[in-house]
């Protein structure tokens, strides 16, 4: 982390998990124990339909929503689709795109998250881009340039004022939901990667100042140690973002002076 030039955030990715009364279980649960410093930003990305309630429950502890994916398009005929727009007057602040589900399952590409990216800018979302490795790639070789492809196609026509802004998240396919993590070491050295990718592009000054988080099985007893690496500006979780009283030790990690 570092926290003079750029936001911590820890960011909880629900998936396809809580109903709406199971979301608010979780608020009753998080809030009494929600950690009081001021040193981190906390985001549940959650189920579209969950969103509007999430904002109301959620705004005492000061956790902002963000929603899982949006489509690339303002409107049309794209049943079951929801739009950037839409997300926002429910009163998300961010969108994830490009989780390597997206990618995986439902077709994303680099292409359709680069226009997924300016939609979300475009609303005034923050977008929370996803980017990763599979177990192979790693073994190939190829993790950074991959990554650097990644990052170059999601960022591709982002102006430097709207590129200081977004959110990366460096996830390896080969650590979600596996319990497997990549270190402190494996991670903080493709989020260093990352930044040289943008002060490339952009410069130093938009470089420093974008987050770049680590997914990928964090939870609580590793959060310290890999947000302890200077380019890990904070976690993008599932699993333990699910248990209160995980997550809460994971914001407490990001917390710490
Ligand atoms: P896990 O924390 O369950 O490994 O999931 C990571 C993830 O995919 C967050 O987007």
């Amino acid at each position: 982390m570092n926290r003079r030039y750029r936001k911590t955030i820890i960011a909880g990715n629900w998936k396809m998990n809580n109903t709406l009364s199971q979301t608010k279980a979780f608020a009753e649960e998080i809030k009494p124990i929600m950690p009081k410093g001021k040193w981190c930003n906390v985001v549940l990305c959650v189920p579209a339909t969950n969103i509007q309630a999430a904002v109301r429950l959620f705004k005492d502890c000061h956790i902002a929503i963000g929603a899982e994916t949006c489509h690339e398009l303002d409107h049309g005929a794209y049943t079951g689709e929801i739009t950037a727009a839409m997300i926002k007057e429910a009163g998300a602040k961010y969108v994830i795109i490009g989780h390597s589900e997206r990618r995986q399952y439902y077709n994303e590409t680099d292409f359709t998250v680069n226009k997924k990216v300016h939609a979300a800018i475009e609303t005034g979302l923050i977008p929370i881009i996803c980017v990763g490795e599979s177990l192979e790639q790693r073994e190939l070789g190829v993790t950074m340039e991959l990554i650097a492809y990644q990052v170059k196609c999601a960022l591709a026509n982002v102006a430097p004022e709207n590129a200081r802004h977004v959110v990366i998240a460096y996830e390896p396919l080969w650590a979600i939901g596996t319990g497997k993590t990549a270190t402190a070491e494996q991670a903080g050295e493709v989020c260093q990667a990352i930044r040289t990718v943008i002060r490339k592009q952009y410069g130093a000054h938009v470089a420093r100042s974008v987050t770049i988080q680590y997914g990928g099985s964090m939870n609580a007893k590793n959060a310290e140690e890999l947000l302890a690496q200077p380019d890990v500006d904070g976690g993008l979780i599932g699993g333990a973002a699910l248990k209160p009283a995980d997550f809460v030790k994971i914001i407490e990690a990001a917390n710490q002076e």
